[in-house]
């Protein structure tokens, strides 16, 4: 029997959860920010003020994660009611009413996700913040949700949910379809190589602008810190230069940011409100990359062998191209693309570090399938919930010694991309899953995997690079943020780095 927890009507989502100095929000940004499930909360300040970021600062997060969870699970939940039906997955309560497990699963949704599976196997419904919540964690059964159809198990409620209660946010005719039909071509085929021309503009112009104060020795910095603004492309001063004026005369803006513009004037969005859509975009678009880069070049500061594997592959393929590396005004999609060794460091600092919750709502009851011919019956208004990171990323049956970093786990012994992974004696489909897979899977993918190339190339290829301290280690996650996308350290890291002459 599914016990009858009476369901909170009226919850007022934004009540003790939103910090005070988070105005409203705007932005169909926020779409994407559930879409990467970050917890990027951006307060849009006063003209002419750079933005706050609510809970999304590298380091601190003053956003109390375990509300928002809480209170975004619990979107929509009606008093059940009614008795557990045959079929369903095993359901556990936990020892609050209503609440479940919420405490748990916000405190750290890995520790709970995988002490649930070792109790449960791995499909079981849990209760969070009044929200029943089925969870799959077997990686083979993982294609029967992704690529399920819409109108059965849906990505876009709860992105929709996010940006009304959460954020308090309406976008007149606001249609996730709509948009993500807008944003594809932009992203993935017609203008991705002047995105990735655009990201590299910026990044020479960040990292080697002031060449002046650049070359004048070493300078100490937090790495965390250096790769988000580098990848943020501007130190600060996001609010001035996105607002559209500024937007108008700057030579090399991005085509996805005009047309983004173009689509809120369409839209009859404010000035005012157009420059929020904008910081809010940027943030959801590229919040992750930050974190990504942090953790792929501490994984290489940390490990010569990988840091010399990788200089190897530049100076054969970068520093031997037809022209020299610092006279290429970009870097060409051809060389991005045969960086193998750089693609392996990629994929296994992903594998670590990526941890997003792969979210469906279950549109209509219906029967899931699993890899091994069992099937369980889903409820409607239910949610379902995969969690890559468990596994396939860190289960040890696929990965030997999970938890450690292996620059070369990507790699053939002949040098090509590593795709073989198996569990259960059967190859798997979805070995890595940072970028989410089917229907939703991340539409930036290509565009952050060449940005973030970009700026270890050029970061290695101009810079020498150390850690503070010899000493210094690889900082814990914190653990509240599972689900947002990049873990992020608790605490950053010193560097020191100087322009090579
Ligand atoms: C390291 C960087 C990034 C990571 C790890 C990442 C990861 C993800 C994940 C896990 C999803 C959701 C998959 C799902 O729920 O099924 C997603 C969706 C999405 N991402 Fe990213 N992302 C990154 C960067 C970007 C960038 C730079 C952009 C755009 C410029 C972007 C645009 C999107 C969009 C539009 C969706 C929604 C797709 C849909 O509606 O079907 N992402 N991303």
């Amino acid at each position: 029997m599914r016990s009858c927890h009476g369901g909170l009507s009226g919850l007022e989502p934004l009540s003790g959860v939103k910090p005070a100095s988070c105005q409203s929000l705007t932005g169909t940004a926020l779409f994407l920010w559930a879409a990467e499930g970050m917890t990027l909360a951006l307060a849009v300040p006063p003209a002419g003020e750079p933005p706050a970021v609510c809970g999304a600062s590298p380091v601190t997060s003053p956003w109390p994660l375990l509300s928002v969870l809480s209170l975004a699970l619990s979107h929509g939940t009606k008093c059940c009611g009614f008795c557990r039906r045959p079929g369903e997955p095993p359901l556990d309560l936990g020892s609050i009413p209503w609440l479940g497990h919420a405490l748990e699963f916000g405190r750290d949704a890995a520790s709970f996700l995988t002490r649930m599976k070792e109790k449960h196997g791995d499909i079981f419904t849990v209760l969070v913040g009044g929200r029943y919540v089925t969870v799959l964690l077997d990686p083979h059964s993982y294609d029967a949700v992704v690529w399920e159809s819409r109108t059965r198990l849906d990505f876009h409620p709860y992105a929709i949910f996010l940006m009304e209660r959460i954020f308090d946010l309406q976008l007149p005719n606001f249609n996730p379809s709509e948009e993500k039909a807008r944003m594809k071509p932009l992203l993935m085929h017609r203008d991705l190589q002047a995105l990735t021309e655009a990201m590299y503009t910026n990044l020479r112009t960040v990292l080697l602008g002031d060449s002046t104060e650049a070359a004048s020795g070493w300078h100490e910095t937090g790495l965390l810190d250096l790769s988000y603004s580098s990848l943020l492309s501007v130190k600060g001063r996001l609010w001035k230069l996105l607002s559209p004026a500024q937007l108008a005369t700057r030579v090399d803006r991005s085509s996805w940011l005009q047309s983004y513009v173009r689509h809120l004037e369409e839209m009859g969005v404010s000035e005012e409100m157009q420059a929020r859509a904008l910081v809010l975009q940027l943030w959801a678009t590229q919040g992750n990359m930050g974190p990504t880069a942090f953790w792929l070049l501490l994984y290489l500061l940390k490990n010569p062998e990988a840091l010399e594997a990788v200089r190897e592959e530049l100076k054969r393929v970068v520093w031997l191209a037809e022209q020299p590396v610092s006279e290429m005004s970009t870097l060409p999609q051809k060389i991005l693309d045969s960086l193998p060794v750089l693609d392996s460091v990629l994929n296994e600092t992903l594998r670590l570090t990526a941890a997003p919750f792969i979210t469906r709502e279950v549109m209509a009851d219906l029967a899931l399938p699993m890899a091994d011919g069992r099937e369980f019956s889903l409820r409607r208004g239910d949610r379902l919930l995969l969690f890559p990171f468990l596994s396939p990323q860190k289960d040890p049956e696929i990965y030997t010694e999970p938890e450690i970093f292996k620059y070369n786990r990507f790699l053939n012994p002949d040098g090509s991309e590593k795709k073989d992974f198996y569990k259960d004696g059967k190859r798997l489909k979805n070995y890595n899953m940072p970028w989410g897979a089917g229907h939703n899977q991340c539409l930036g993918k290509n565009y952050a995997i060449n940005s973030i190339k970009q700026f270890v190339v050029l970061l290695l290829t101009h810079f020498d690079l150390e850690l503070g301290s010899e000493d210094t280690e690889v900082p814990e996650f914190d653990l509240s943020r599972y689900g947002f996308g990049l873990m992020q350290p608790e605490e950053d890291v010193p560097i020191r780095y100087r322009i090579r002459l």
